[in-house]
């Protein structure tokens, strides 16, 4: 079986964008792989200094990946602050990468561009990933397109390692979601945090029902192509046409349909999310802490053996 390892941001509430464009595709593959999920914490100590958000972050994304049905008995999950090897590995990669190859990052550039102060953290951020995809002989790393260029960063890295000190890294392969839905937020352009325009996942009942009734229609069409274009993603074609054909020239009765079928996949979700505690969420982060440092461990000696500081 292959080995497949992503990270996840603990960044905060998920909105329906984030779940049909990467928590549902990842829920129907993983099983087929040998699957570790990583929450990686200490990617985002590059962004959130704040300890109280971070801690809460943390057993809400681990909720989140199990409330929308990945099972952890089949998944290994771990906080990547957990195995230290992690760390112990991206300064042996700084030592051999140059500053004018990390210089290349697009992510570092954005950032800088949005303003978040240039850290020697942010700068080092793909090689941290670099040593998550590694360390544990990774085949496939699930993604989305914004993230492609750090797994080529882990393969060049581990080129590196290998020309210098003999083969040891595997060759890691991003997986791109090719046809990952962009799913339209209320005002038309793709949903996200930063531009205010979500529609919560876990949000309450009112909450949906306030975001979705929120959502910019013109009254130019007959149907209202802002509410059609999230529905499209939630239903057939097929089975809207009928809907939206009742409800021509009445956007609140298409809205209302919308809310109906939002409702029926999130409210069995939410449900399973609050039957959830931390105390559920910090056994899971315990075994799977104890089995990934076990692997991690295993890599790391033959790691420092190869470089010399086994004596
Ligand atoms: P973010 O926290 O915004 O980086 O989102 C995490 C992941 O959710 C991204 O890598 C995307 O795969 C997915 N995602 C976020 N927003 C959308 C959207 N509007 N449509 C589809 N997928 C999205
Ligand atoms: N940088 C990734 C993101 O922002 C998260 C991440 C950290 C990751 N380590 C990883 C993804 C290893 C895949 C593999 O989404």
């Amino acid at each position: 079986m292959q080995r497949l390892l992503t990270g996840l941001q603990p960044s905060g509430a998920l909105h329906i964008g984030n779940y049909l464009g990467a928590l549902k595709p990842f829920v129907g593959m993983y099983e087929e792989y040998e699957s570790i999920l990583m929450v990686a914490d200490y990617h985002a100590l590059t962004t959130l200094k704040d300890p109280v958000q971070l801690r809460q972050n943390i057993l809400d994304v681990v909720r989140d990946y199990v409330a929308v049905g990945v099972d952890p008995k089949k998944a290994l999950i771990f906080q990547q602050s957990e195995v230290q090897a992690h760390t112990e590995l991206t300064w042996i990669f700084n030592t051999l990468i140059t500053m004018s190859f990390l210089e290349l990052a697009h992510a570092y550039k954005d950032k800088e561009a949005r303003g978040i102060e240039r850290t020697v953290g942010l700068f080092d951020y793909p090689v941290l990933m670099a040593a998550d995809i590694l360390l544990y002989d990774t085949d496939v790393v699930p993604v989305g397109q914004d993230q492609k260029q750090h797994v080529e960063y882990a393969r060049e890295i581990a080129g590196k390692f290998n020309t210098a000190y003999g083969e040891t890294f595997k060759m890691p392969k991003e997986q791109i979601r090719k046809d990952e839905a962009s799913v339209p937020g209320t005002d038309g352009k793709k949903m996200s945090k930063s531009y205010g325009n979500t529609i919560p996942l876990f949000g309450t009942y009112e909450e949906i029902q306030k975001a979705v009734m929120g959502i910019i229609t013109d009254s130019s069409g007959e149907s209202p192509s802002n509410v059609y274009n999230i529905h499209r993603l939630l239903k057939s074609e097929s089975e809207l046409a009928p809907v939206y054909k009742a409800n021509k020239g009445n956007y609140k009765a298409s809205k209302e349909a919308l809310i109906a079928d939002i409702e029926a996949v999130v409210g069995p979700m939410r449900e399973k999310r609050a039957s959830i505690t931390d105390a559920d969420v910090k056994a899971i982060l315990k075994d799977g802490g104890g089995k990934a440092r076990a692997r991690a461990e295993k890599k790391m000696l033959d790691v420092r053996k190869k470089i010399g500081v086994k004596i």
